[in-house]
């Protein structure tokens, strides 16, 4: 499986972001998480795939935000012999671009080096910009081009990797991104 395309993004209402929380995906969430897969991704999962990820036990990790009991977002990776693939990640059209794919993709990757991967890799439509600035603050750099991946759309993949994840330089990386270190956003 393999990170999906945007299909299109649409105007923004401002939606405050106070109160999302970051929690393990359960089957109670992902008639929601497919309601917004259909709005963001030309091709999406079906209710049984994501039913079906999340027997899968260790090796996968999946989230969603939540407000109330509203999900707004989510994101999911595989986890395998060292090495973290995001498979999915995606904001309601109407949160977007309020910190809310940042804090996802952070969780993933928190939860990538509390389960030993040493690398983060994706795949993204070279098209889509904005998703590849998210990486970009994450560590991700381009290794290569994956011709037609998204066939549908005759689109290529950018292959992405964030390497050395365990190190300390990453964690730093990571603590700034969530404003956890001193120095970081969240002080002050
Ligand atoms: C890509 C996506 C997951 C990002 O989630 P989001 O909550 O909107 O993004 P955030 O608010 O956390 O953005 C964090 C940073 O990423 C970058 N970014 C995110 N979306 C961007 C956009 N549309 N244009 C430019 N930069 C963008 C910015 O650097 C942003 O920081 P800033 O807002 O302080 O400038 C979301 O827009 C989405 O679901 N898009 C449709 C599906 C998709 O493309 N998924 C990824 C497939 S590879």
């Amino acid at each position: 499986m393999a990170l999906r395309r945007a299909a299109h993004r649409r105007s923004h209402r401002p939606v405050p972001t106070d109160g999302i929380s970051i929690v393990p995906m359960r089957r109670r969430h992902v008639k929601q998480v497919v309601a917004i897969e259909q709005q963001i991704f030309p091709t999406p999962w079906s209710l049984s795939l994501y039913l079906s990820e999340l027997t899968m036990g260790s090796n996968r990790a999946y989230y969603v935000a939540l407000a109330g009991s509203e999900v707004v977002g989510y994101g999911g990776m595989m986890i395998a012999v060292g090495e973290a693939h995001v498979t999915t990640l995606g904001v309601s059209p109407r949160w977007q671009r309020r910190g809310i794919g940042r804090r996802l993709l952070l969780e993933l990757a928190d939860t990538a080096r509390e389960r030993g991967a040493d690398d983060l890799t994706l795949e993204v439509r070279v098209s889509n910009t904005g998703a590849q600035q998210l990486y970009h603050s994450f560590g991700f750099v381009p290794a290569g081009i994956r011709k037609n991946y998204y066939a549908e759309v005759h689109e290529d993949a950018i292959v992405m990797w964030a390497h050395d994840i365990q190190s300390e330089e990453y964690g730093r990386r990571l603590d700034l991104l969530a404003g956890r270190a001193p120095g970081g956003e969240g002080d002050g």
